[in-house]
Order: C-alpha cells, then sequence, then structure tokens
C-alpha cells in the first residue's frame, strides 16, 4: 500500500492508502459514523469512520482522536457523494502519532490579539495556510518573471552604514567599535552598483522600517524585491512593473485555485486587474482629489483614504507618477522638463489595497546628486561609493521595490498584512 499526500487523492480513487497528517476536526454524526477532516500541509480530506466497516476497536480509536493529533491513517479513496473533484476516505485504521490535549484555538471567535500570541498554531487553520500559499506562489511568480526577463539575483547587505529611504525610520544596532550599524530599508543603493556590473539584478529579502505606523498596511519587519536595470528609462520602468504585476496575477489564479477558494477571494475581481494600468501624474490624482471634496495640496502624499478614492473607479491598478521632487527620496532623477517632479511612480492596488510599488528613474549626474545631498545634510563619507558610481561609466537607469506582504494582501483579499508573513512584526509584538 502506498503512503500519499492529500494532493494525490485524484489519481488513487478506489485504492487503499496510507495518509500521514493531523486532525483539523471531527464531527459525530451517530453512534456508528464519524467524520474526521485530515489535513496534511498540501490539504484536507474528510475521512468517514464507519463501525461496521472498521469494527469495534478501530472505530474506538477514531473516537479518542482530538484535535490536532498527529496521526497515520489507512483507508481507501473515494469521490465525495454530491461535490465535484472533492475526495473522501472510507477509514480502516487510525494510528496517533502524538495526542494533542486541549488544542487552544477553537471554534469559537477569537480576538486579532489572542490568535497573534497563538501565531505558531494559528498557522494551521485553513485561511492562514492558504494566504501563506499564496506568498509563495506570489515570491516563485516574481522570481519567474525576472529571471525570464534577464535579471540577474544579487544579494545586498541587510547590516548598512546608512540609510536608503529616511533616516528617521532606522532599525540602529550595536556593531563592534565601528559604533552603529542599520538594518536595511531597502537594497536599492546597493543594486545600482549591481547593475554596473550585471546590467539587470534583483534582491529578495526582508527589510526594517521602525515606523511608528499602527495601519493595516505596514510592519517593521516586511519582505521586498528591489529590482534595477541599467539603459532602463522612467516610462520602460513602469511597463516592467505592470508586466510583472500582470504576470503575478495569471500565476495566482492559475496555481492557486483552492486557496482562493478557501479565502472566498473574488475570482472575477482579479482577473479584471489583468489589462493595461492607467497612469496618472500626481498633479492629476490631486485634481480628481479636490474635485471629489478632499481637502488636498498639490505637495502632499496620500492618506489610505485618499489611494482608496484613487482606485475606486479602476478595475486594475493605478501608476501615480512625476511626484513633487521634495517629497520623494533624493536619489530620483528630475523631470527634464519639469525640474520641481521627481521621474517616479507609485502603483496603487485596486479595491483599497493600497501603495505596493514604489519605483522611480535614478539621477546620474554626479553633481547635481552631490549637491542635493549635501543641501539635505546627509553624511557625504558614507555615500562616496554611491556618488563613484555617477562617475565612472555612469548611465541612465531605473529601478522599483515591491512589498511582497501587501501584494499578497491584494491577491488573498486579505484586510490586515500581519497575516500575509508567517510571523508579523509590528510596533506592539515582536513575539512570538
Ligand atoms: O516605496 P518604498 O519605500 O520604496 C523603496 O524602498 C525603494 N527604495 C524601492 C526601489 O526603488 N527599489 O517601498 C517599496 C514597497 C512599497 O510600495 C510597499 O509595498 C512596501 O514596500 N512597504 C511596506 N510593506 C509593509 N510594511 C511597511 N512598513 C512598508 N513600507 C513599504
Ligand atoms: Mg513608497
Amino acid at each position: 500500500m502506498q503512503t500519499i499526500q492529500i494532493y494525490q487523492l485524484k489519481d488513487f480513487v478506489g485504492q487503499e492508502v496510507k495518509l500521514r497528517g493531523w486532525v483539523r476536526n471531527w464531527r459525530k454524526q451517530s453512534s456508528k459514523l464519524r467524520f474526521v477532516v485530515l489535513r496534511d500541509g498540501t490539504g484536507e480530506v474528510q475521512c468517514v469512520a464507519h463501525k461496521p466497516d472498521m469494527g469495534e476497536e478501530a472505530f474506538e480509536a477514531v473516537k479518542a482522536l482530538s484535535i490536532e493529533t498527529s496521526l497515520e491513517v489507512w483507508g481507501t479513496v473515494g469521490r465525495h457523494p454530491r461535490r465535484e473533484g472533492v475526495f473522501e476516505i472510507a477509514l480502516k485504521r487510525v494510528v496517533p502519532m502524538q495526542v494533542a490535549v486541549d488544542y487552544p484555538i477553537g471554534k469559537k471567535e477569537h480576538g486579532p490579539d489572542f490568535l497573534l500570541g497563538q501565531r505558531h498554531l494559528w498557522l494551521r487553520s485553513s485561511r492562514q495556510w492558504a494566504q501563506l500559499r499564496i506568498r509563495h506562489t506570489v515570491y516563485s511568480a516574481i522570481e519567474g518573471f525576472l529571471n525570464g526577463q534577464g535579471f540577474i539575483r544579487f544579494d545586498s547587505p541587510i547590516l548598512t552604514p546608512s540609510s536608503c529611504e529616511d533616516t528617521t525610520t532606522l532599525f540602529e544596532v550595536p556593531y563592534f567599535d565601528m559604533g552603529s550599524a542599520y538594518l536595511s530599508q531597502s537594497g536599492q543603493l546597493y543594486l545600482e552598483a549591481g547593475i554596473m556590473s550585471l546590467r539587470r539584478v534583483y534582491d529578495f529579502g526582508p527589510v526594517f522600517r521602525a515606523e511608528k505606523s499602527k495601519t493595516r498596511k505596514h510592519l517593521t519587519e516586511f519582505w521586498m524585491m528591489d529590482a534595477e536595470a541599467a539603459f532602463v528609462e522612467h516610462e520602460e520602468n513602469m511597463q516592467i512593473q505592470e508586466d510583472l504585476i500582470r504576470h503575478i496575477i495569471r500565476t495566482v489564479l492559475e496555481r492557486c485555485a483552492t486557496e482562493l477558494e478557501t479565502l472566498e477571494r473574488d475570482t472575477d475581481t482579479l482577473r479584471r486587474a489583468d489589462a493595461p494600468f492607467p497612469r496618472w501624474t500626481h498633479r492629476q490624482a490631486i485634481d480628481y482629489l479636490k474635485s471629489k471634496g478632499c481637502d488636498i495640496d498639490y505637495s502632499d502624499d496620500f492618506g489610505a483614504a485618499e489611494e482608496e478614492m484613487l482606485t475606486a473607479e479602476s478595475d486594475t491598478p493605478v501608476f501615480i507618477e512625476r511626484w513633487p521632487a521634495e517629497i520623494k527620496a533624493f536619489y530620483m532623477r528630475r523631470d527634464p522638463e519639469s525640474p520641481g517632479l521627481a521621474l517616479c511612480s507609485d502603483l496603487l492596488a485596486p479595491e483599497g489595497f493600497g501603495e505596493i510599488i514604489g519605483g522611480s528613474e535614478r539621477e546620474t549626474d554626479h553633481d547635481e546628486l552631490q549637491s542635493r545631498m549635501k543641501s539635505l545634510g546627509m553624511p557625504m563619507d558614507e555615500y562616496q561609493w554611491y556618488l563613484d558610481l555617477r562617475k565612472y561609466g555612469s548611465v541612465p537607469h531605473s529601478g522599483f521595490g515591491i512589498g511582497l506582504e501587501r501584494t499578497v494582501g491584494w491577491m488573498a483579499g486579505s484586510r490586515h498584512v500581519r497575516e500575509c508573513i508567517p510571523f508579523p512584526r509590528m510596533i506592539s509584538r515582536v513575539t512570538p
């Protein structure tokens, strides 16, 4: 008899098999009939225990099963009597590996704080399972897309001497007799060095921001993929992002049907997002918001409510490009036609999921960048290497960073990014 996994059941209909997993749940139908839902990491299957078929002793073993007990089961694979594509196991025998007593996550509603405190166990629930599998799929879709476009993986350092995005959000760590180092907020600056060797590079790893934002969209440790490409300018940079996102949508729809169903995700909405993305300038966006009655100015950033309004009428994500330079990062290239603007874009996901990508063309002129950095009071010694890139064969180049958890949240329809990473780190939580 073969030991199989739940995802393989369709190939074993009518055969006797052995499975290994955990008890998701059980239900008593009558004194002779019980149902046990088995999960094994690859899926769930209902096992039917019928006393007359199993015999007294084997049935007693089923009666002793408790939620989350690990076990081996033997039985025959059958088709669910009513549900197409769903399988069942007619149980012959169960053998517990370890009996779980009083599993703390029950059927009653638990508050988010309790569940986050039990994150090591909460991970097993079907919604969490589905979200983490979608995370895996988004991750591999991003890698697949980039590899197909000639991007080379280039791992940027996590311990850095200085900031990429903003000095106020750095996590500081003691670093031997050199004083302090800081956890990376984005590998971008290092990728800019990488492209001068490899042309197109990307990194994919955890980044850290000591932001005091207590929102559904902020983590202090999150995963970002930064991509950077030589000889790519602003317009093409946005095209690469659009192609990437549309590839992610298609991959998730193709590979995650069960997961999306488990989450009751509206897949038609996702399907409709796979179409060309509108491009609005920041100024057009502000005009639009003003026309909707928002109290907002041409030099303002958007909050969650504004982001939601900007995408309310769009099925697809929306690019907001050419922002006022003073509210964007120092490294962005200025629009030659309008030097007050930066050649950058934010990509806002539809359905209120907010900003998922930030990107820009980078400043290539040494003196221009140097004077900008000086006027911002940046520590020039630490950035000398970055300025060197503008001294030895500077070329037009662009890049962007996509937030993994926010993208997963959008795909999965999860309103809180804390469910889109195995162990979320937020201002008020670093455990378990
Ligand atoms: O827009 P950001 O700050 O861009 C950068 O860091 C650039 N250096 C990237 C680049 O050009 N290579 O961050 C990029 C993305 C955001 O669009 C968002 O999806 C995500 O990272 N992000 C967060 N996700 C979760 N929690 C937070 N606190 C986040 N901050 C940003
Ligand atoms: Mg941003």
